[in-house]
C-alpha cells in the first residue's frame, strides 16, 4: 500500500472517500503549532481547568497525608504532648493497658496546659482521634465525666453534654472544645488544634 504523510498518492483503486481522507491527514500533518485556531484562549483555559482540578485535589491528598503521615511534635509549634497526673508523657500502650474499657474517658493535661479528656475507642486497643477540653463554655469548671448517666456534667451550674461534648442542658452555651489526638513514632501521645469544622455542630470551631 503507498501512502506519504507530506503527500496523498493512493492507488486507483481507492475510492474518493480514502482519498479525501488520506489529504485531511496531510494537511493536519502539516500545520504547526501557530496555526491552531485560537490557540492563545485554549491555552488560557487549559491552564484555568488545570489550576481549578490540582487546588482541590492538592486539598484531597493533603488530608489523606495529614491522616496517614502525622506531624512530628518536634516539628511543629502547636502540638502538645499529653501529660499524666504526674506531668509525664503518656505512653499509647501504657494508656490503653490501664485505660481498656470501651468509650472511657480519662483526664490529661493538654494543649495550654488545659484538662483534656483521652477517650479510648470501642475496640479498647486505640484512642479515639480526638481529645475533649473539659472546661464548661459556661463560666469555666471543670467538667468531670459521669459514665453512670453517659454524660459530662458541670458541677457549678448543672450543664450537661453528650458523650461527645456537646450541649445537652444549658445553662452552657458551647459544646465543649475538641483537640486532635495523634501517637508519634515512640508510642507517645500528643494533641493539636483543632482548626476544623466542629463534627457535632457542623459549625467553625468558636474555640479558635
Ligand atoms: S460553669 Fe458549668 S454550668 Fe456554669
Amino acid at each position: 500500500m503507498l501512502s506519504q504523510k507530506s503527500s496523498c498518492i493512493l492507488p486507483s483503486s481507492f475510492s474518493k472517500r480514502a482519498d479525501k481522507r488520506c489529504r485531511r491527514v496531510v494537511t493536519r500533518s502539516n500545520m504547526s503549532v501557530s496555526d491552531v485556531p485560537d490557540r492563545d484562549k485554549r491555552d488560557t483555559m487549559n491552564t484555568l481547568l488545570l489550576a481549578g482540578v490540582a487546588l482541590p485535589s492538592s486539598m484531597i491528598a493533603g488530608s489523606y497525608l495529614d491522616f496517614l503521615y502525622p506531624p512530628r511534635p518536634s516539628q511543629d509549634r502547636e502540638v502538645q504532648y499529653a501529660k499524666d497526673l504526674f506531668g509525664n508523657n503518656i505512653k499509647h500502650s501504657v494508656w490503653i493497658q490501664n485505660h481498656s474499657t470501651p468509650l472511657e474517658r480519662e483526664l490529661t493535661q493538654g494543649l495550654n496546659g488545659d484538662p483534656t479528656y483521652l477517650i479510648t475507642q470501642n475496640d479498647g486497643l486505640h484512642l479515639q482521634g480526638y481529645g475533649i477540653n473539659s472546661i464548661c463554655t459556661h463560666l469555666g469548671c471543670v467538667v468531670p465525666w459521669i459514665s453512670s448517666q453517659n454524660k459530662f456534667i458541670c458541677p457549678c451550674h448543672g450543664s450537661q453534654y453528650n458523650a461527645e461534648g456537646n450541649v445537652v442542658r444549658g445553662p452552657a452555651p458551647l459544646p465543649l472544645a475538641l483537640a486532635h489526638v495523634y501517637t508519634d513514632d515512640n508510642d507517645t501521645v500528643f494533641f493539636r488544634p483543632w482548626k476544623e469544622e466542629d463534627f457535632r455542630t457542623h459549625d467553625s470551631p468558636w474555640w479558635n
